[in-house]
């Protein structure tokens, strides 16, 4: 496996294989990695002749308050499991080489970035776009590989690729849980034993809550303060838990085929999201 720390390797290595006729996939991470990036990266093997993934903790996703010194850094071991899965290159820039002297663009997708995480960390959705723009732009995949546990930022990134025009494919893949349901995070390793066992009943929440809509038993209101109750009652500080339409991410309606329940908590100093997305013809 390749590693490159600047746009100048990096354009070096996809230009040779661009000569040799390859596709390339991207797979951009922050790192820490665990089994549902590598997930990510065993769909982008499927779909491309060479895999590329980044590691890079992006400072300007992370609010002021944020965990963005915290954020876990394992390169080393990263590598190692990279290798294992048969990455073709990592790459691991520094901020700067990414975002050079005094940066004065910023990519702002409209409305979606307003909803749901948006409301509580106003920056984040912004430094997502913007880092994920540039690492196109450095890298220029065929295709892109995101994991759905990040349902939200999936839709932003979308959007933000379909407005700019951008050539990139994105390939959405479904989020891998742990044995008890929940769902895999590199910040679930901030949480104690005691919240480890914990942490689950937000997935138990979402799957009650999709039997509920799908029952029409109770209004989609009612649902949600039902969820929201039973997160307090297992310890968890909820911030939002929305039945959505799951294209436009707004509020949804009965009658509507195509759902999204989004759900964001903190357990302790943690905050986990997660999500359940269905169709209404599903049983
Ligand atoms: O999902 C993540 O890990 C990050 O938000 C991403 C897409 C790598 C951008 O920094």
């Amino acid at each position: 496996m390749q590693q490159a720390s600047t746009v100048a390797e990096i354009r070096q290595s996809v230009k040779q294989w661009r000569a040799q006729g390859h596709s390339i996939a991207f797979v951009p991470t922050m790192g820490n990695l665990h089994d549902g990036h590598l997930k990510l990266v065993e769909v982008a093997k499927t779909r491309a002749e060479r895999v590329i993934v980044s590691i890079f903790v992006n400072p300007t996703q992370f609010g002021p308050n944020e965990d963005y010194s915290a954020y876990p850094r394992t390169e080393a071991e990263d590598c190692r499991k990279l290798q294992g899965v048969g990455a073709d290159l990592v790459f691991l820039p520094e901020v700067s080489e990414v975002y050079g002297n005094n940066p004065k663009t910023n990519i702002h997708v409209k409305d979606l970035t307003a909803l749901h995480c948006g409301t509580s960390r106003p920056v984040h959705f912004d430094g997502v776009a913007t880092v994920v723009c540039k690492l196109f732009n450095i890298v220029q995949p065929d295709k892109a590989v995101f994991g759905l546990k990040d349902y939200q930022q999936c839709a932003v990134v979308r959007k933000m690729v379909e407005d700019l025009n951008l050539p990139v494919k994105i390939i959405p893949v479904a989020t891998v849980r742990e044995a008890s349901g929940l769902a895999m995070s590199s910040r679930n390793g901030y949480l104690s034993p005691e919240q480890l066992k914990t942490a689950p009943v937000l997935y138990q929440a979402l799957l009650g809550a999709k039997s509920a809509v799908l029952a029409q038993t109770a209004t989609f209101s009612a649902i949600e303060q039902s969820a929201l109750q039973q997160l307090q009652s297992a310890g968890f500080v909820p911030d939002y838990f929305s039945i959505c339409n799951a294209d436009t991410l707004l509020p949804a309606h009965p009658g509507e085929s195509a759902f999204v329940i989004l759900a964001a908590a903190k357990l302790g100093k943690t905050r986990l999201i997660d999500n359940i997305a269905f169709n209404s013809i599903e049983q």
